[in-house]
């Protein structure tokens, strides 16, 4: 194979259809950011719809805005434009909460819907809200909880089996599993299939209805751009949503909130899924955010963030081969998310070094430096100099301070 040059990268750029998006993006200076699965960066036109909602419609039409800017509905506006990126009509999506609280209610509706089955399967090792929710649900509800490695959860589905929660995206390595050929299998056995497509939404094209799943939730704060924190999102299938009584029936999942009345009586569809007051001014920011999504080819996102995944790989390869990094993601396309994960012992230490060198990446304990590639504002002329900083910093040994090896609070 010929050695790649930084040349290649600059003509890649040069024929890349989707360059023209990282205009839409604030991107700061002697930066190049590999973080975007982490937290997104900021949209360009995010602040002046802040300024504008604060100042006018908060500051100057006050509650009016609720009809006016119809503020109300920003769960619903905000969750059709998530329901074209996630292959789904927009009355199957709604942003509300966090993934995590909408783990919550979603697996708590399912273990309802699926009574007397009593069993819930996920894999060990995926995110640990998602396994910390499933122990802290099933300790609740005095339900079994089954945590297996990924090659063995459809062997351990039965007919006891009420709900298998998985994430579509592997946070830590970039697997991926077949979303089609599971939802199929899980389904076989009688139980619910449920996807957290945290690392998915707005990094490649999910296709929920094509794949028949029945419930998923996900971020708004990673691809989606929506700023930290930023509302997330939950799907349920159409031919469910009449079944799902939801286990946190606040007022704003009711028929008729303003009605006040004494007894709950949740909305049709999927609206009875929202519970609380909706943060209007996050909810603003992701709404912006998705405007920039609805004039995205999806097809062509998903082309460049494989091609990106193999070029940086390849790269990695090249020159950085003796110091001892593993190549943690797959190498297949197709069963590689929007990340590259490499594994080192220092893992850690060389991150803080990459990030002093302004090469931002994020680590996963115990040993993963984790790249993310966000197709929209990354260039392929990143990916280069990512790869050369990489290899600076080992070369010269200047991840080896013990400035480095102190670990803040977030990694
Ligand atoms: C797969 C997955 N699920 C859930 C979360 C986080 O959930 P929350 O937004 O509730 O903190 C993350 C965050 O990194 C994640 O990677």
């Amino acid at each position: 194979m010929t050695a790649l040059t930084r040349d290649d990268f600059l003509a890649l750029d040069a024929a890349d259809e989707l360059a023209p998006f990282r205009e839409q993006f604030v991107l700061p200076d002697d930066v190049i950011y590999m973080d975007g699965n982490s937290l997104g960066v900021l949209p360009r036109t995010a602040a002046a719809r802040v300024q504008d909602v604060v100042t006018r419609e908060w500051g100057q039409d006050l509650i009016k805005s609720w009809n006016s800017a119809d503020w109300i509905n920003l769960p619903q506006r905000v969750g059709a434009l998530i329901a074209g990126l996630i292959g789904t009509d927009a009355a199957n999506v709604v942003a509300a909460d966090s993934t995590s609280i909408n783990l919550y209610k979603l697996a708590a509706a399912a273990l309802r819907m699926q009574a007397p089955r009593r069993k819930i399967i996920t894999e060990l090792g995926n995110f640990p809200t998602d396994l910390y929710v499933l122990q802290g649900l099933a300790e609740y509800l005095d339900v079994e909880l089954v945590a297996v490695p990924r090659d063995q959860i459809l062997d351990v589905v039965d007919e006891d089996t009420a709900l298998v929660s998985l994430t579509h995206v592997h946070y830590k390595t970039g697997v991926m599993f077949d979303m089609p050929s599971v939802t199929k299998a899980v389904q076989a056995k009688g139980a619910l299939m449920l996807w957290d497509l945290c690392h998915s939404a707005g990094a490649l094209p999910v296709r929920l209805e094509d794949c028949n799943a029945d419930m998923a939730i996900g971020c708004g704060y990673k691809y989606l751009n929506g700023g930290p924190g930023a509302p997330a999102f939950l799907y349920v299938a159409a031919r469910h949503q009449a079944a799902v009584q939801p286990p946190l029936s606040g007022w704003m999942g009711h028929a008729r909130p303003f009605d006040f009345t004494d007894v709950y009586t949740p909305a049709a569809g999927i609206t009875r899924n929202l519970c609380g007051t909706p943060g209007v001014i996050a909810m603003s920011i992701l709404e912006e955010s998705l405007k920039i999504f609805a004039k995205v080819d999806l097809s062509l996102l998903r082309k460049k963030s494989q091609h990106m995944g193999q070029q940086f790989m390849q790269l990695i390869e090249q020159e950085c081969a003796t110091y001892g990094f593993t190549i943690v993601s797959p190498w297949d396309n197709d069963m590689r998310g929007s990340q590259v994960s490499l594994g080192h012992d220092e893992g850690y230490a060389i991150m803080q070094a990459l990030i002093a060198r302004g090469l931002i990446g994020d680590f996963r304990a115990p040993e993963v430096l984790r790249f993310g590639l966000t197709p929209l504002y990354l260039r392929y002329q990143d990916l280069w100099d990512a790869v050369a900083i990489l290899r600076d910093v080992m070369e010269s040994g200047v991840w080896n301070q013990e400035d480095y090896k102190r670990r803040s609070a977030v990694t």
